[in-house]
C-alpha cells in the first residue's frame, strides 16, 4: 500500500501497523488498562450530530485561526508525543517540518529525541514545549532558559502524569527504550527490515533534551513506565505550575485536565489555555472523553481560558464538532504518528492534508464559509435531535 492510497487516518494506522515492530505500534496505539476511555475518546463524538444550513454561498472555505498567540492555518494542531525515533528515523524533525508546512502548531515533548534547538532550526512554524517535570527541578529551570532562547511561542504543563499509567500491551510486547533485541521480540524486528536497518545505520537514541542531566538510559535499556516513575515528580502542585508561568511569562498551557474545578484553577494561575486530555486514554483509565468534558469546562470559565480538545480526533467532522460545543481548536497525537510511521514526513503530510479536507469539505457542507461561523446551533446531541427536527418542521 502506498501513501496516496491511504484515504483516511485508519488506512494510515493499518499502514503504520505493517511497517513497525509489534512493540512500537503497540506503544502508539495503546492505553491504559482496559483501553475504556482511549476507545471512549473517539465514541463520544457519536453523542453529538451537525446539523446543516443550507444555500448559504459556501464556495471558500476559510480554516484560520489564532490560538495561543500563534496564527494558524486551521484549528488542529499537534500534540506532543515521546520518543518519534522509535517510529521513524526523521523522528521529531519530520513532524515538525510538517506541521510547519501546514502552517500549524507542534508541540514538542520532554521526552522528545530531538533537541529542542534542533526544531527551533529546522521549523520556522510555531512551536510548543511540553514541560515534565523531573526529580531534578534545576532541568525544569534549565529547559524554560533553553525554549526561550531558541524562541519558542508557547510552554505547557503536562499535568496528568505524576506516575506512569498501567499500559498492559507495553508490558506484554516487552516495549523497551531504547529498543532491546530481546529474543520476543526478534522476529517483529527481523519481519520489518526497512525499520530495524535504519536503527542499525543510526542507532543513536537518546531522550536528546534531558539526558546530559539524567542518564537512566546510559547503562540498560527501559520499559518506559519504569523510566517515568523513576524520573518524573509524583508530588508537583499547583504552586509549581504556578511558578513555571511566572518562569515563563508567555502563553501558557495546562494539558490533561477534564475538570471544571481544575479549569477554574487554571485561570486562577493566569493560563492561557487548557488542553482538555486524558493523555489519549494512556493514563487513568475511565475518565470521560476530553470533547465531553468540554461544556461544562466552557460554561463555567466563559471565555477566560483557551480550550484544546485532545483525544480521540479522528476526522474533520470530529474537529467541528469539538468547535460547535465551544473548544477553540483539536490536537492530535496518534494520527500524525501513524503518519510517521507509515511514510516518515510524507506519512506525516498525508495525516495533515487528509485532515484539513476533511475540516474543509466538511465546513462547506454545514453550511458555514469560516471557522467563526462554527456555533452551538451547527450541533445537537443526539438525544436532542428529534424535537430539533419537529420544531424546524412546524
Ligand atoms: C503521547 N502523549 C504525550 N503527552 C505529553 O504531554 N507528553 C508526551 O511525551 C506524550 N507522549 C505520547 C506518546 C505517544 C506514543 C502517544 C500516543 C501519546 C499524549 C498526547 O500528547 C495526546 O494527549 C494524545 O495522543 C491525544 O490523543 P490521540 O490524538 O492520540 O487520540
Ligand atoms: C507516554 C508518555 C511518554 O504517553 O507521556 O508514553
Amino acid at each position: 500500500m502506498k501513501l496516496q492510497h491511504c484515504y483516511n487516518i485508519e488506512d494510515l494506522r493499518a499502514m503504520a501497523r505493517r511497517k513497525l515492530p509489534a512493540p512500537m505500534f503497540h506503544y502508539i496505539d495503546g492505553g491504559a488498562d482496559d483501553e475504556w476511555t482511549l476507545q471512549r475518546n473517539t465514541r463520544a463524538f457519536e453523542q453529538y450530530s451537525l446539523l446543516p444550513h443550507y444555500l448559504n454561498d459556501v464556495s471558500s472555505a476559510d480554516l484560520r485561526t489564532r490560538v495561543l498567540g500563534c496564527d494558524l492555518s486551521m484549528p488542529l494542531m499537534l500534540s506532543p508525543t515521546g520518543m518519534s525515533r522509535l517510529f521513524h528515523h526523521h523522528k521529531e524533525l519530520g513532524v515538525a517540518r510538517a506541521a510547519a508546512r501546514h502552517g500549524t502548531l507542534y508541540s514538542l515533548s520532554t521526552m522528545a529525541t530531538t533537541s529542542l534547538e534542533d526544531i527551533a532550526d529546522a521549523s520556522s512554524g510555531a512551536k510548543m514545549f511540553q514541560m515534565y517535570i523531573f526529580r531534578d527541578r534545576g532541568l525544569t529551570q534549565e529547559l524554560v532558559q533553553r525554549c526561550k532562547q531558541a524562541g519558542y511561542d508557547a510552554l505547557c504543563l503536562t499535568v496528568d502524569t505524576p506516575l506512569a499509567g498501567n499500559r498492559e500491551r507495553d508490558r506484554r510486547q516487552g516495549m523497551t527504550m531504547p529498543p532491546r533485541l530481546s529474543l520476543k521480540s526478534f522476529l517483529s524486528f527481523a519481519t520489518h527490515f526497512d525499520w530495524a536497518l535504519h536503527l542499525l545505520l543510526d542507532p543513536d537514541f537518546r531522550l536528546a533534551n534531558v539526558a546530559h542531566r539524567v542518564d537512566a538510559l546510559r547503562h540498560n535499556a527501559m520499559g518506559v513506565i519504569a523510566y517515568v516513575n523513576s524520573q518524573f515528580d509524583p508530588s508537583i502542585t499547583w504552586e509549581d505550575a504556578e511558578w513555571l508561568a511566572s518562569q515563563w511569562q508567555g502563553p501558557f498551557v495546562i494539558k490533561g485536565m477534564s475538570s471544571v474545578a481544575d479549569a477554574r484553577r487554571a485561570v486562577s494561575i493566569g493560563a492561557t489555555a487548557a488542553m482538555l486530555s486524558n493523555h489519549g486514554g494512556r493514563q487513568l483509565d475511565g475518565c470521560p472523553a476530553p470533547v465531553e468534558t468540554l461544556p461544562a469546562i466552557r460554561a463555567a470559565i466563559g471565555d477566560k481560558l483557551e480550550l484544546i480538545v485532545d483525544g480521540g480526533v479522528r476526522r474533520g467532522t470530529h474537529v467541528l464538532k469539538a468547535l460547535a460545543l465551544g473548544a477553540n481548536a483539536c490536537s492530535i497525537g496518534r494520527p500524525y504518528l501513524y503518519g510517521l510511521a507509515a511514510g516518515g514526513e510524507a506519512g506525516v503530510d498525508r495525516a495533515l492534508t487528509l485532515l484539513r479536507d476533511e475540516i474543509a469539505r466538511s465546513l462547506s457542507l454545514l453550511g458555514c464559509r469560516s471557522i467563526a461561523e462554527v456555533g452551538p446551533h451547527c450541533l445537537h446531541e443526539l438525544s436532542a435531535l428529534a424535537p430539533v427536527l419537529e420544531r424546524a418542521d412546524a
